[in-house]
């Protein structure tokens, strides 16, 4: 099948269907210019996980850590949703997308203008204090680090999950139950390799559901991907937005035609 007639298939999928759910990951945030992290040129190849991202490496040096997400939130801060994103807000202004369950902490989808976004790997525009769990919301990133909760004067530490703990327990539940009731997962920009969140489409097909796959590449969700589209988020996700656009339209059309 080519390229258009793949298109035309996932469209006509994500129409047919009852409650689609999407999973992204950091390709969908790639054309805005945010690093993705497995890859050629991705963070883990020139970072080490265990000095940056886990509770240890924060218990040891707190202001290389918050160094490191410091120089994060200046890209995010910088970012502006893409192509991508904006198309996954009209999916859902049309009824089709239900929510869209992510593992990146850049906010760009609420950004763009999604009503329904689980985190699932937190978000970095937020602090969160180490002893009360006090909440800051950041409009930039912070001046001085690390920085200080403005409650009791103890660390603040990025509100996002690092390796080796737990995702938050309301998002995991919410997530898995969308998951259970999907009848079709839009699956975007993710390595897949990364638990929970790689298991998530897998409920979806253990229940009888589709998965369609957005990736540049194959991931560990492709062998079980019922399509697979290979190319940016932005231009797959622009065109299926187009073709069911079109689609509706002309069905309007031919419905007042009737009418007449
Ligand atoms: P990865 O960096 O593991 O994977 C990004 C995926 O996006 C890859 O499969 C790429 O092929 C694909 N990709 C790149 N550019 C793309 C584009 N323009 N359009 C479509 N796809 C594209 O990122 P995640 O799967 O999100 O966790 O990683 C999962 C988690 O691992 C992250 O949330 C983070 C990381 O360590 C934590 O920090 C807890």
């Amino acid at each position: 099948m080519d390229f258009e007639g793949i298109i035309e298939k996932a469209s006509n999928l994500l129409m047919d269907s009852n409650f689609t759910i999407g999973l992204t990951g950091a390709g969908i945030s790639a054309e805005s210019g945010i690093p993705t992290f497995r890859g050629k040129n991705g963070l883990w190849s020139k970072f080490k996980v265990e000095e940056l991202a886990t509770p240890e490496a924060f218990n040891r040096n707190p202001k290389l850590v918050w160094k490191w997400y410091k120089w994060r939130m200046e890209i995010i801060f910088n970012a502006r949703p893409n192509a991508g994103h904006y198309a996954l807000v009209e999916l859902e202004r049309l009824g089709i997308l239900k929510c869209i369950v992510t593992q990146n902490v850049d906010g760009l989808h609420h950004l763009a203008g999604n009503k329904c976004v689980i985190e699932l790997h937190g978000n970095i525009r937020r602090g969160r204090c180490i002893k009360c769990n006090y909440k800051v919301i950041f409009n930039e990133p912070p001046e001085n680090i690390p920085p200080k909760c403005p409650k009791c004067f103890n660390l603040l530490r990025p509100d996002v999950v690092w390796f080796g703990e737990a995702i938050p327990k309301n998002e995991l539940e919410r997530a898995f139950n969308l998951f259970s009731k999907a009848d079709l997962a839009l699956v975007i920009g993710t390595s897949g390799i990364v638990q929970p969140a790689g298991y998530l489409p897998y409920i979806v097909k253990e229940n009888g559901g589709l998965i369609i796959e957005i990736n540049v590449e194959k991931s560990a969700i492709t062998s079980i991907a019922d399509i697979f589209i290979k190319d940016k988020a932005s231009i797959a996700l622009s065109k299926i937005v187009k073709y069911i656009k079109d689609k509706l339209t002309s069905k309007l059309y031919d419905a007042s035609e009737n009418e007449l």
